[in-house]
């Protein structure tokens, strides 16, 4: 076990977000997400599954808490959905929604618990969406005063702050290939969606400095992952250029450079005439971070294979018509991804020689797998167990390697609303019974919480 080879005072967490875990839709005034749409839409989600209940955490969430403290956890990632604190995504806050989140912050912190919040976990509220949505400039402004709104109510407790989550998905999964909310199918969408979404990121920054204290960290969750040329051709090589573009320089360049990499403006022509990049933007989006969020699941291994339709190569993988998706030869979850943790060691690599980097923490890690209980109602999910300690092992060799890691979050606490698979693929360290809800901690939790306690 690695324990105390970590540097002192590292994180052992689990990570969730609002609308997998909290259902209540009900509650707080809260208005209708995206997702919730997007769930309502025949054939978007595996049996469709939606958030409606999902793990009742609005309602069960002391007795989550408790839960946490006694697996040790020394912190709990979580979002917070733009939607219950302020239900038309602009104009009045809901006292009550903020108040739930000031009831869970003061719950963590009086059980030792550190609070790491996102503030956007693709949750935009559909009054937004109807205006424009992330293809809209305003919607970075209306994301500022959201940040604003909860930074004032909340910022006296929480030292770790998260802006948005794996912008990658939220403009390329939901405006490009459309197999997430909002569902949009436009290219041209998407690359303006990317744009707002990190302009909406150097906004939320900017009015969080000036409301949270001087020791508040504030910082953005990327998945970056490594991409792999899976053949030898130029053509293959193309594509694998295209994909590690899109997929990762663009938002460490943008982010840790205050440019665009001129190749994927290159790309994005194609289907943008990128007027909506503005003289100064991308000062606001490369302003100083504190930290940043690396989610790491897997590699991809692309290559080349002509496809039918016209759209871009890089732009609505995965379903890209020249992108072929390989499979490595790698044992893979539940999701069908390739388990490769040495492509964690690659991916924290590539970020700290090739950008300046803030310190790093590790929010999101972890896998499905078709677990269930046996006769005794314990669930042995093995496989986890080892496919966490394998990434724990790799992150142990980026600290040694010199890398400024300071905690490592598990996906997911809970088995969730696992987005358009629905509730078909559990992350969780802790199953939730399909019809009780109540909580059971498979082997891998034990296993986690003796982690955690040793470091
Ligand atoms: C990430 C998401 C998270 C979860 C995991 C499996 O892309 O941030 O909400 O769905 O994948």
């Amino acid at each position: 076990m690695p324990d105390g080879r970590f540097p002192p005072g590292f994180f052992w967490g689990a990570a969730t977000s609002a609308y997998q875990i909290e259902g209540g839709v009900d509650l707080d005034g809260r208005s209708p997400s995206i997702w919730d749409t997007f769930c309502a839409r025949p054939g978007a989600v595996d049996n469709g599954d939606d958030g409606s209940v999902a793990c009742d955490h609005r309602r069960r969430m002391p007795d989550d808490v408790a839960l946490m403290a006694e697996l040790g956890l020394s912190a709990y990632r979580f979002s917070i959905a733009w939607p219950r604190v302020q239900p038309e995504g602009s104009g009045p806050v809901s006292q009550s929604g903020l108040d739930f989140y000031g009831r869970l912050i003061d719950d963590l912190l009086e059980r030792g618990i550190e609070p790491f919040v996102t503030l956007y976990h693709w949750d935009l509220p559909q009054a937004l969406e109807d205006a424009g949505g992330w293809p809209r400039r305003e919607t970075a402004l209306r994301f500022a005063d959201y940040a604003a709104a909860v930074a004032a109510a909340l910022g006296d407790r929480v030292l770790h702050w998260s802006t948005i989550n794996e912008p990658w998905c939220a403009s390329m999964l939901g405006y490009c290939s459309g197999v997430h909310a909002p569902g949009v199918v436009d290219a041209g969408a998407a690359v303006a969606a990317a744009h707002h979404l990190l302009l909406a990121h150097g906004k939320g920054v900017d009015a969080l400095r000036g409301l949270l204290p001087d020791d508040a960290n504030i910082g953005i969750t990327l998945n970056p992952y490594p991409v792999v040329a899976a053949g030898s051709t130029d053509a293959d090589r193309d594509i694998a250029r295209r994909v590690d573009g899109v997929a990762n320089r663009l938002w460490y360049d943008a982010l840790l450079r205050g440019t665009y990499p001129d190749d994927v403006l290159d790309d994005f022509k194609a289907v943008s005439d990128l007027s909506h990049i503005r003289d100064g933007d991308l000062a606001e989006i490369s302003v100083p971070l504190d930290e940043i969020g690396i989610n790491y699941y897997r590699r991809h291994h692309v290559r080349f294979r002509r496809g039918e339709s016209s759209a871009p190569p890089w732009s609505n993988w995965p379903g890209s018509p020249d992108v072929e998706l390989v499979q490595p030869d790698a044992p893979v979850t539940a999701m069908g991804w390739a388990v490769e943790p040495d492509g964690l060691v690659e991916a924290l690599l590539a970020l700290v020689n090739n950008y300046d980097a803030p310190a790093i923490y590790i929010h999101e890690n972890g896998a499905a797998y078709d677990d269930r209980p046996g006769p005794d109602g314990r669930v042995d999910d093995d496989d986890r167990t080892a496919f966490l300690a394998r990434h724990v092992d790799a992150c142990l060799q980026a600290v040694e390697a010199g890398v400024d890691l300071r905690g490592f979050f598990v996906w997911s606490l809970l088995d969730n609303f696992e987005w358009a698979h629905g509730y078909s693929r559990r992350f969780g360290l802790v199953r939730v019974e399909p019809d009780t809800l109540r909580r059971v901690p498979k082997s891998s939790a034990l296993w986690f919480a003796a982690l955690a306690r040793g470091s």
